[in-house]
């Protein structure tokens, strides 16, 4: 089975709202009132909709998040049964200070299909598409991937691009991929967006590595499984972290992931622009409505496109 074709549309108005929702705190300094103000208005939207939602990736756990924790129920219970990953506010940062590149975002597969887990660090590796299935691996080197990255793509290691979180935990990584003479991108939030880029060819990126939430892991995994892409996955977790992974039900908490155990079957992605982004525009306030730019994937139906929409206010 797969998801029902018109729940694209649903899922778009709810980011889209999500990113009306933060549109006021642009450039306002206060990264905890525009997260709500998304997250509220993305939960009102999820309400509406005919599904027996469940969040499996949220804003948190239940004893942490307010709302849209892992294990709410969302949308009126009598539709098609779906688990929801969602990033209401991807880059809180890049909203509180005016900084593009900055989305709503939320993926859905069907109940059962996508990877639940708690919201801690994940090491990431991604590519793109056309590539030997399962070539990089998390245990090996850097120098290894990446050679046998340049080798499948044929391009020179000095032509290889990869993008990287700038974060002091990765000055190892970057210190190899300097020795390499790779080219690097760094990117200072958002890598939802860094690992997608390896499955766009305009960004000329080969190559996402590096640690960041595992949220954002799963919902990476949800557009890179639509555009054909790969990432493969292991949680970061400390003491604390492990003792509630185990309660989620992850025994083996050393596992490594690969895109088929976070994505199973069919799958939606859909990110609007709150600030401006490299692939849509950020809302615009237009007087009495709004404009928001959103990217759509659907896979079943090969829906890969960008919808501009107005939205009264
Ligand atoms: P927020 O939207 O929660 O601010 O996350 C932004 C982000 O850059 C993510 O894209 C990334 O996965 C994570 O933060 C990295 O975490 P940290 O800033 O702790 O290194």
């Amino acid at each position: 089975m797969s998801i029902k074709k018109h729940y694209l549309d649903k899922f778009i108005r709810a980011t889209e709202q999500a990113a009306i929702g933060a549109y006021p705190f642009i450039g306002k300094g206060d990264k905890i009132a525009a997260d709500q103000g998304s997250v509220d208005k993305m939960r009102n939207e999820l309400n509406l909709i005919q599904m027996n939602g469940e969040v499996v990736i949220g804003e948190g756990e239940m004893d942490e998040a307010p709302m849209l924790y892992i294990g709410e129920k969302v949308g009126t219970k009598d539709g098609q049964s779906l688990d929801i990953a969602l990033d209401p506010l991807e880059c809180t940062n890049f909203v509180a200070k005016n900084l593009p590149n900055s989305f709503s975002m939320l993926a859905a597969c069907e109940k059962g299909n996508l990877f639940s887990a708690p919201d801690t660090y994940m090491e990431k590796i991604a590519i793109g598409q056309n590539l030997p299935k399962n070539l990089i691996d998390l245990d090996n080197t850097v120098e290894k991937n990446i050679k046998l990255l340049s080798d499948a793509k044929k391009k020179k290691i000095s032509d290889i691009t990869a993008c990287v979180l700038k974060r002091p935990r990765h000055d190892k990584i970057v210190r190899e991929l300097d020795k390499l003479k790779v080219k690097i991108q760094f990117i200072s939030d958002g890598d939802v967006s860094g690992a997608i880029s390896v499955a766009d060819p305009k960004t000329n990126i080969d190559v996402y590595l590096g640690i960041g939430g595992g949220p954002e892991g799963v919902l990476a995994a949800a557009a890179l499984s639509c555009l054909g892409g790969q990432i493969q996955t292991r949680l970061v977790l400390d003491k604390n972290e492990t003792l509630r992974a185990k309660k989620m039900g992850i025994s083996d908490i050393k596992k490594k992931y690969n895109i088929e155990d976070l994505i199973k079957g069919d799958v939606i992605f859909v990110a609007s622009a709150i600030t401006d982004g490299s692939i849509v525009n950020g809302v615009k306030d237009l007087g009495n409505k709004y404009e928001v730019s959103t990217f759509a994937l659907h896979k079943d139906q090969s829906i890969n496109k960008k919808v501009n929409n107005i939205h009264k206010k």
